[in-house]
């Protein structure tokens, strides 16, 4: 597509103008705005570039290795992965209520990225290190923080800010997808050469499990919740719908496990179980502040529910959310 090698070509020359020879550092989450953003800084200024990915041990099963493939392996971005679940669940024992265990999250993502951001500017590959700090802001993102959010009188769900962050660390902010709609990003991703199921995902919330499983966080039930969840989203992916031809994962705009943290009889083999529930959630909807529950094919349900009940020893029972939003929103917390 030459139209988009025209737009990728021009952001290009802009970042390097905007950068100059100095160094760049940039927060990777895994989700698709800060991985389109580090793709195209990678694309323009190589090795000025440094991205941080931190690994608040509440991710999806797999999701730091395959970070850590895509942008250290396939793109040889330079990638610093910082492991601080041992931090973060150390914080959070003992925490059930939701809006403080984002909170908490939120705070020590803050932390732990200043003090990584400190460290490469001490360490000052070469020279002064970085005195950029990149970020994957999109238009919406503009908008949002331009007013339009203050109108709601409620906050439901305080989301992860990292507003500011630029001022305290001294660092100057380099936006360069500040322009573009999430399609646009999506398709510049995808000519920039990320894979297309990194690059079409679905949102994953910046409190990631934390706020999947209900009330305290503990490294057992992440670990339970990974690997159901892990079996809803392959089986979404593995099934089409016939009439549309779209995969179910597509088909969908969010898709994921529930851990409960309660514990039903069941019956296996000749023994009694006594283990733990999950519940799968999957929505459709355009803007995320109305959500209709999806109406999955129950031979789906079926195979997601008799995988995870038979792989995943610790849970038992599988149920399925029917909460449109509103009233129920689309976490559980
Ligand atoms: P709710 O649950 O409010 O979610 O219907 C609407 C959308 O927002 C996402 N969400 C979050 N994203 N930090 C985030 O970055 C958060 O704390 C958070 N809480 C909800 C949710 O996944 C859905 O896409």
């Amino acid at each position: 597509d030459w139209i988009m090698r025209d737009h990728i070509e021009e952001a290009v020359q802009k970042i390097r103008e905007q950068v100059g020879g100095e160094e760049v550092i940039l927060g990777l989450s895994g989700g698709v705005d800060s991985s389109v953003a580090a793709a195209l800084i990678h694309r323009a200024i190589g090795d000025q570039l440094t991205c941080v990915f931190v690994d608040h041990g509440l991710l999806r099963l797999n999701e730091g290795d395959m970070v850590m493939d895509m942008f250290a392996g396939k793109l040889h971005a330079k990638v610093v992965r910082v492991d601080a679940s041992d931090l973060f669940l150390g914080e959070l024992a003992g925490v059930s209520e939701p809006e403080q265990k984002r909170k908490i999250i939120g705070r020590l993502f803050v932390d732990v990225f200043k003090a990584e951001a400190e460290k490469l500017k001490a360490s000052g590959q070469g020279h002064k290190g970085a005195t950029f700090l990149a970020q994957g802001t999109i238009y919406p993102d503009v908008i949002e923080s331009g007013g339009a959010k203050s109108k709601k009188a409620v906050t439901i769900k305080s989301h992860h800010n990292v507003g500011g962050l630029p001022e305290q660390l001294g660092l100057k902010l380099l936006e360069p997808l500040r322009d573009l709609f999430k399609d646009e990003v999506r398709e510049l991703g995808v000519a920039l050469g990320l894979p297309r199921e990194m690059v079409y995902r679905h949102p994953f919330p910046g409190p990631g499990l934390g706020v999947r499983i209900l009330g305290e966080v503990k490294k057992e039930y992440a670990d339970l919740l990974r690997r159901a969840d892990a079996i809803f989203i392959e089986e979404l992916r593995n099934f089409t719908d016939e009439a549309t031809g779209k995969t179910w994962y597509d088909l969908t705009s969010q898709a994921f496990t529930v851990f409960l943290p309660v514990k039903s009889v069941g019956v296996m083999g000749d023994g009694r179980t006594y283990d733990y529930v999950v519940a799968l959630r999957a929505v459709q909807t355009s803007d995320f502040m109305t959500a209709d529950w999806a109406e999955l094919p129950y031979a789906l349900l079926k195979k997601v529910s008799s995988r995870i009940i038979n792989e995943v020893r610790g849970i038992n029972r599988v149920t399925y959310d029917v909460s449109s939003k509103p009233p129920a929103t689309i976490e559980w917390e």
